[in-house]
């Protein structure tokens, strides 16, 4: 084949494999195929999903690489790579990464290469992506939930590189569904959390703290990081929130954290930081076009890390690496 059309030939069918294979997985298809060997009549039963239609998505994905049909059987099997279809956390991550109403945003993402201050939501909704999702219940919950995955992560190396020396009252700002600070919690039994979180948040957060029989020792406090930071902390952790949004917007971040620390107390930014030399950049720059998308944000080289925190305070201290992201420990001067 000739290289254009090659290129051409995988491009499109990345793109029709995201917008089919989370209609297999909420149609349980992919379960069923993982669990054993189906035939094509054995797999539409019970779904919605038209039999001939079914089986054209079947073969599209066999020649991707992702089922094997044998014809001797009439068997449809999961390869190595229809494996990773399976289970939760393939369906936390399909189902939000190509929502058809986010997808509906990202049709646009081309226009935004005009424009640095732009992200879809705002040229097409006027508002926040976090906005947006605040005002759908199921995609909130969705994206939380990923969240919650990519905690899960690396949680165990986050939690291993964070030191929490004499720290003894920690907040989370923007801590989600509370991911981070229960493990914080159970690593650090004889100290105190928080989440801080929008209101529409606050609930889950609550929810999944309770469960872990936590709320004596991690609590839940709901507000803004653009209007204050609670104060009686002597830690602040920002995971995932310093990249979601353009320069002047952090240090708003950072010098609300500023104003209610002491000096040589800590903030301790979890965020990737980008290095063209690390075997993570591709992924980096992935979740850089991502992060501008949806709320003009950035990931940050060391340098652009310095110097929003310098105009907000803070000097940095170190910077540890933690599998996927990095932690970077700014102390407030
Ligand atoms: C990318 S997520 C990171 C969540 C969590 N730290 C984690 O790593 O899983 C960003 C979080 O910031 C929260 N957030 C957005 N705007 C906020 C605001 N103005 N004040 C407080 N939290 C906010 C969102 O609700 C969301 O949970």
């Amino acid at each position: 084949m000739e290289a254009v059309v090659e290129t051409l030939v995988e491009v499109r069918s990345n793109l029709i494999i995201a917008l089919i294979v989370p209609v297999l997985i909420k149609e349980g298809v992919i379960e069923k195929i993982v669990e054993s060997p189906k035939t094509s009549a054995q797999i539409v039963e019970g779904t919605t999903l038209n039999h001939s239609s079914l089986l054209r998505a079947l073969h599209f994905l066999e020649a991707n690489s992702f089922f094997r049909f044998e014809e001797s059987t009439n068997l449809w099997h999961a390869t190595e790579r229809g494996h990773t279809l399976a289970g939760e956390d393939a369906k936390t991550l399909w189902l939000w990464h190509f929502d058809t109403r986010k997808l509906g945003f990202m049709i646009n993402l081309g226009e935004l290469l005009y424009s640095e201050d732009q992200n879809l939501f705002q040229k097409i909704a006027g508002k926040s992506g976090f906005e947006v999702l605040n005002e759908i219940p199921d995609m909130l919950e969705k994206f939380q939930a990923y969240m919650t995955f990519l905690t899960k992560l690396n949680s165990d190396v986050v939690c291993q590189a964070i030191d929490l020396k004499d720290n003894m009252k920690i907040v989370d700002v923007g801590g989600g569904a509370g991911g981070l600070a229960i493990d914080l919690a159970k690593k650090y039994p004889e100290k105190k959390f928080a989440v801080y979180e929008i209101e529409s948040v606050v609930p889950m957060a609550r929810n999944n703290i309770e469960k872990h029989g936590l709320t004596e020792q991690v609590e839940v406090l709901p507000g803004s990081f653009f209007e204050a930071i609670p104060a009686g902390f002597d830690c602040i952790l920002l995971k995932h929130i310093i990249h979601d949004w353009p320069a002047h917007r952090t240090i708003t971040i950072l010098k609300n954290c500023r104003n209610v620390l002491n000096p040589g107390n800590r903030v301790l930014i979890i965020d990737i930081v980008v290095d063209r030399t690390d075997k993570r950049y591709k992924r980096a720059t992935l979740q850089d076009i991502y992060v501008f998308s949806d709320n003009t944000g950035k990931e940050r080289t060391l340098n652009e890390f310095k110097e929003i925190l310098s105009e907000s305070g803070f000097r940095l201290e170190s910077v540890t690496n933690a599998k996927e992201d990095d932690i970077i420990e700014a102390i407030a001067i």
